[in-house]
């Protein structure tokens, strides 16, 4: 029995959530293992409420699941920044998810604006580092607000931190069978401390412990340019958060838009958290036109990860007849309602 936690949370994330959770369904249907949810109104409303951002038993219920099911965090009535580290970003970083998890994949059928670029040329997988980096909050202001002001924000990255993702993205590159190649994206000519460490730690991991996966280098702003004129050269990329965090923006782009992209928070060792990627897209908020498939490939990527290796693949072939069938993937341009798309794709699931 899979202790399944659910945050909805802000905007469209219940809409897409409520879709997610009938494929989980019919995929528990479908192969046969039982799962229980337990949802949590960790959100913008809440906190507008109760002016609490997030309880402070919350992390450790939190740690009792076997994954976390997350819709989306960002209010517009919360000034930016609030929900966003009190909620998502302490989750990721107290449950030590210290990897996200980003596939980049175009699905047939699918446009991208990559001119005579198709599924064969869109399949990667971005691995970020989740926990360092810029986001730590490291830093801090002086004399704020005067015409000296000082702000500094610093990039932490430590030994241990960087060689697990490292680590975990060679592995994932091994057990991906695809082109064996893990690609490093850095800044190399000038982050010349922060990537100093990236690059070394890379190549000792590497020769030492998986001569066979091929390691090749990039630094970021090639990678934009790579990703959109040669998308085909990736097979697995790992990265720090902030660089991460941008380039699967682009990413997304490439595969198809937001309404596609999804992606795990993952700790391998611990409680992993599954959201689409989009955010919370409030102007769409309640009309049933937002798309589904983001939220359901998180779910997808949240059944693999408890190990139900078959039923994810089930969930990913029904994701894939059914965004076939979308005239297209943007939010009230689908043919089909929000609704639809997740009784498409639980459709599928139960006729696979
Ligand atoms: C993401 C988001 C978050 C991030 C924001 C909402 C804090 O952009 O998941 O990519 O920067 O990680
Ligand atoms: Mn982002």
């Amino acid at each position: 029995m899979y202790k399944i936690a659910v945050v909805p949370g802000d905007g469209t994330g219940p809409e897409v959530v409520v879709e997610g959770l009938k494929a989980l369904d019919a995929v528990a249907k479908k192969v046969g293992f039982k799962y229980e949810t337990n949802e949590f109104d960790f959100g913008g409303d809440r906190y507008l409420r109760t002016n609490e951002v997030l309880p402070e038993t919350a992390v450790d219920d939190l740690r009792g699941f076997n994954a976390i099911y997350l819709g989306a965090i960002g209010h517009p009535d919360v000034q930016p920044g609030i929900l966003e580290k009190g909620i998502l970003l302490k989750l990721r970083f107290e449950l030590d998810q210290y990897i996200n998890l980003r596939p980049v994949k175009l699905y047939p059928n699918v446009d991208t604006p990559l001119k005579d670029k198709g599924p064969e040329e869109i399949d990667f997988v971005v691995v970020r580092e989740n926990t360092e980096g810029i986001y730590t909050g490291a830093g801090g202001f002086f004399k704020k607000g005067t015409p000296d002001e000082v702000a500094v924000q610093e990039s932490i990255n430590t030994r241990k931190g960087v060689e697990r993702c490292l680590r975990y993205a060679f592995d994932y590159t091994r057990r991906r069978k695809k082109e064996n190649t893990l690609t490093l994206c850095g800044k190399t000519n000038v982050l010349t401390f922060a990537f100093d460490l990236w690059e070394r730690a890379f190549h000792e991991v590497g020769a030492a412990d998986y001569p066979e996966i091929k390691r090749d280098y990039a630094h970021v702003d090639a990678i934009c340019m790579w990703m959109v004129k040669n998308p085909e050269w990736f097979d697995v990329i790992v990265t720090d958060n902030i660089f991460g965090d941008i380039i699967t923006d682009l990413g997304a782009m490439i595969q198809g838009g937001m309404g596609i992209a999804a992606g795990g928070n993952i700790n391998p060792e611990g409680v992993s958290m599954f959201e689409p990627i989009g955010g919370s897209a409030p102007k769409y908020t309640g009309q049933n036109i937002i798309n589904p498939i983001a939220a359901i490939g998180a779910c997808q990527l949240l059944i693999d990860t408890l190990g139900e290796e078959e039923g994810a693949r089930i969930l990913e072939n029904a994701i894939v007849s059914t965004v076939a069938k979308l005239d297209s993937m943007q939010a009230g341009q689908m043919g089909y309602s929000t609704s639809e798309v997740g009784d498409l794709v639980a459709q599928a699931v139960a006729d696979a």
